[in-house]
């Protein structure tokens, strides 16, 4: 069975991304510090997969601690997660940001260098794209950073493309994320964010399960359909898939790409509200809020290159987001901390 190493693998997309890998006949090991998820998910893991999955606890910027994990567990390929978030924490904090964004990265290229694996999977992000002139964006779009936290992955891809070049045994499969919402249809795992969301999915199902009063739409005068932001909401699921269709490409074709992975649907945040009123069964209070600074008014995807080139398109409904991401929450109103 081909190990695959998720750096940042505790944390919520590596932690589906685990369960996407075992079930498509990979084996995973884990790699994370804990700095933004907690080894209580490796329970949860156990329990979906029935398997206990490795997990090394250190830090994914330590070239010597990533270089003995590979050897340790001849690793065949990486998937890199680990890494900040948060657009806002990016701004006030820039040098935490390229520090451990930047710093983590070039911590496991080095680490793979001194080894025989050089495939490697890196979590980016569809931020690269700022404020699109044109939606769909596809991936010929231009990046433009407007903050640190777009900026940091980048530059990763930045240094991928440079790697790549200098020596033709690596290959880098450069996922852009759009908006992962929803949780594993189990329940067992799901976003779990430290303090107050930033994002609209878990500051919602927070709403709904009685952690937070009411959610503040950011902005209600944009130019959309009901006047609230559109984004492209993708089930972390399929998104897991979509790791595991951009690993087997590596390593069958031994060919490096860059792929968006979003649904090709864009979705207002009165229209998320919706959706997950239905899946709760109750209304969720809300009021309208200033524009949130930096928000743009739209974007989605153009998901056809990750389709023709891997085979993957979305699948879930935005219900079925919802669906997921509440059973997630009201199986777990602390998260992973309720124990
Ligand atoms: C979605 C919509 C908000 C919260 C973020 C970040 C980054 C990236 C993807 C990884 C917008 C509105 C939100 C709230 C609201 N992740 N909103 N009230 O801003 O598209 O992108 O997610 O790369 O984290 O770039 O996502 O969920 O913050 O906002 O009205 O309390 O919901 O204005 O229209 P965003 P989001």
């Amino acid at each position: 069975m081909t190990r695959v190493l998720l750096t940042g693998g505790a944390g919520y997309i590596g932690s589906h991304t685990a369960v996407a890998l075992c079930q498509s006949g990979f084996e995973p090991v884990l790699l994370d510090d804990f700095s933004n998820s907690v080894p209580a998910v490796l329970d949860r893991l156990a329990r979906i997969t029935g398997r206990a999955f490795p997990c090394e606890h250190g830090d994914a910027a330590d070239v010597s601690f990533v270089r003995q994990v590979i050897e340790r567990h001849a690793i065949e390929a990486v998937v890199h997660f680990a890494g900040f978030k948060a657009v806002g924490e990016s701004v006030a904090e820039p040098l935490k940001y390229f520090r451990n964004n930047v710093g983590s990265a070039l911590g496991v290229l080095d680490a793979m260098r001194e080894t025989s694996c050089r495939a490697l999977v890196f979590s980016s992000t569809a931020t690269v794209y700022g404020d699109p002139d044109r939606v769909p964006v596809n991936e010929s779009a231009p990046r433009r950073y407007e903050n640190p936290y777009a900026q940091t992955k980048g530059m990763v891809e930045d240094i991928l493309a440079a790697t790549a070049r200098s020596d033709p045994s690596w290959c880098f499969g450069v996922l852009r994320y759009f908006n992962p919402v929803g949780a594993h249809p189990s329940g067992l795992i799901g976003e779990d964010p430290h303090g107050t969301p930033n994002n609209l999915m878990p500051y919602i199902s927070q709403v709904a399960i009685g952690r937070r009063p009411a959610l503040q739409i950011f902005g209600g005068d944009y130019a959309t359909p009901d006047g609230t932001g559109v984004r492209d909401y993708i089930h972390v699921s399929d998104l897991a898939a979509g790791h595991v269709a951009a690993l087997r490409h590596l390593l069958e074709r031994r060919e490096g790409l860059i792929v968006n992975l979003g649904s090709g649907q864009g979705h207002s945040v009165l229209e998320v509200l919706r959706a997950y009123e239905r899946a709760c069964g109750h209304a969720i209070a809300h009021q309208l809020a200033p524009r949130r600074p930096g928000d743009v008014a739209c974007y989605y995807a153009d998901p056809g290159l990750a389709h023709s080139l891997l085979g993957w398109r979305a699948q879930r409904t935005l219900d079925e987001m919802c669906a997921d991401a509440w059973r997630w929450q009201s199986g777990n109103p602390n998260g992973y901390h309720g124990g």
